[in-house]
């Protein structure tokens, strides 16, 4: 068994609809001020790709940390799901690298695992399918083509295998705090009791460490938070003049997050065509792209009581910059 099946979706994510969305949001958010444009906008193909390349960054320690985590700890995360059949649901899998560690260890200890991705995108899905089923051949892959949690809900209606769903890479840290809450609440209310999540946290560091992790030398997170401006040019017909605003990555020492902008180089005029409107923007104007809050372990259990997990492990890396919290839905 290998493949993926579309759920009949209550949102539509055709590409007509998805750039209608796109175009409401960059209106709303750059007649708004501060001007602020979506993360979650990041992600056509070259942003896909470019984030990629940045998971491979010395600079952008979070991937190889999270990778640490499961290699040393693999055991102690995964043995607990002998001798029960479960489904490895990933939520923003990306290349699914970090994941095939998890996975490997599971299909090599014949551990009942069916690998469930789930992800908006067709083409991400089909492509992740691919390689996934290429790098582990005797692994099940039942992917889903849905909303996030659509898919969960249809997952526990199936009541035959544990769901244990993972949320990596720090993704949780786009939302501020009650978003946070509120997406981990749902997460909780779309699961069965005996479900577990395993989400990844970056953990608040040298604020040195931060800065060049979002502001990396080869300017390959400069060219991820411009491609946003790009996007605007190709999907909205924009006429942004990129190389006329320059990403900045700054620490905020109050809220704990890294905060990305995008500054205006100079005074400009900008049109975009999809929205029949221009926009001016004064010399140093920023829009503001994202948010990558950083975590205290206490901000953790906070989050898991609030949500109504039970805890049941905590696992870091060797410098203690990543935590991957184990979290159990009970009854
Ligand atoms: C994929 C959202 C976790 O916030 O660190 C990387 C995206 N932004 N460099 C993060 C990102 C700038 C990343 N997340």
């Amino acid at each position: 068994m290998r493949g993926y099946q579309r759920l009949e979706l209550p949102t539509n994510n055709e590409p007509e609809t998805v750039r209608r969305q796109f175009a409401e949001d960059v209106l709303v958010g750059l007649s708004e001020r501060p001007r602020r444009l979506s993360s979650k906008w990041f992600y056509d193909d070259r942003g896909s790709r470019l984030f990629a390349r940045i998971t491979d960054l010395d600079a952008y320690y979070p991937t190889a940390c999270e990778r640490e985590v499961f290699e040393r700890h693999a055991g102690d995360l995964l043995d607990r799901f002998r001798g029960r059949p479960i489904n490895l649901v990933d939520l923003g899998a990306g290349d699914g690298r970090k994941t095939a560690v998890l996975l490997r260890y599971l299909v090599e200890r014949d551990i009942d695992v069916r690998y469930v991705p789930i992800d908006i995108s067709e083409g991400a899905m089909a492509g992740l399918v691919e390689s996934m089923g290429e790098r582990l051949p005797t692994l099940p892959i039942a992917g889903l083509v849905s909303e996030y949690f659509h898919g969960i809900r249809w997952l526990a209606d199936q009541t035959d295998r544990t769901n244990v769903v993972l949320f990596l890479g720090s993704n949780i840290g786009n939302f501020d705090k009650p978003r946070a809450r509120a997406f981990l609440r749902r997460l909780r209310n779309a699961l069965n009791p005996g479900d577990h999540v395993l989400i990844g946290f970056d953990l608040k560091k040298d604020i040195e460490v931060l800065l060049t992790a979002y502001n990396d030398p080869q300017g390959v997170t400069a060219a991820f938070n411009l491609n946003l401006l790009n996007r605007i040019n190709r999907e909205l017909g924009g006429d942004f003049a990129v190389d006329h605003f320059r990403h900045y990555g700054t620490y905020n020492v109050f809220s704990g997050a890294m905060e990305s902008y995008l500054v205006s180089k100079e005074a400009q005029t900008v049109h975009i065509e999809a929205l029949r409107d221009r926009f001016t923007f004064a010399p140093w104007e920023p829009i503001h792209t994202e948010y990558s809050y950083k975590y205290l372990p206490e901000d953790i259990d906070d989050l898991c009581d609030h949500a109504g997990f039970e805890g049941v492990g905590a696992f870091m890396d060797s410098r203690g910059w990543f935590c991957d919290a184990l979290w159990r839905a009970h009854g």
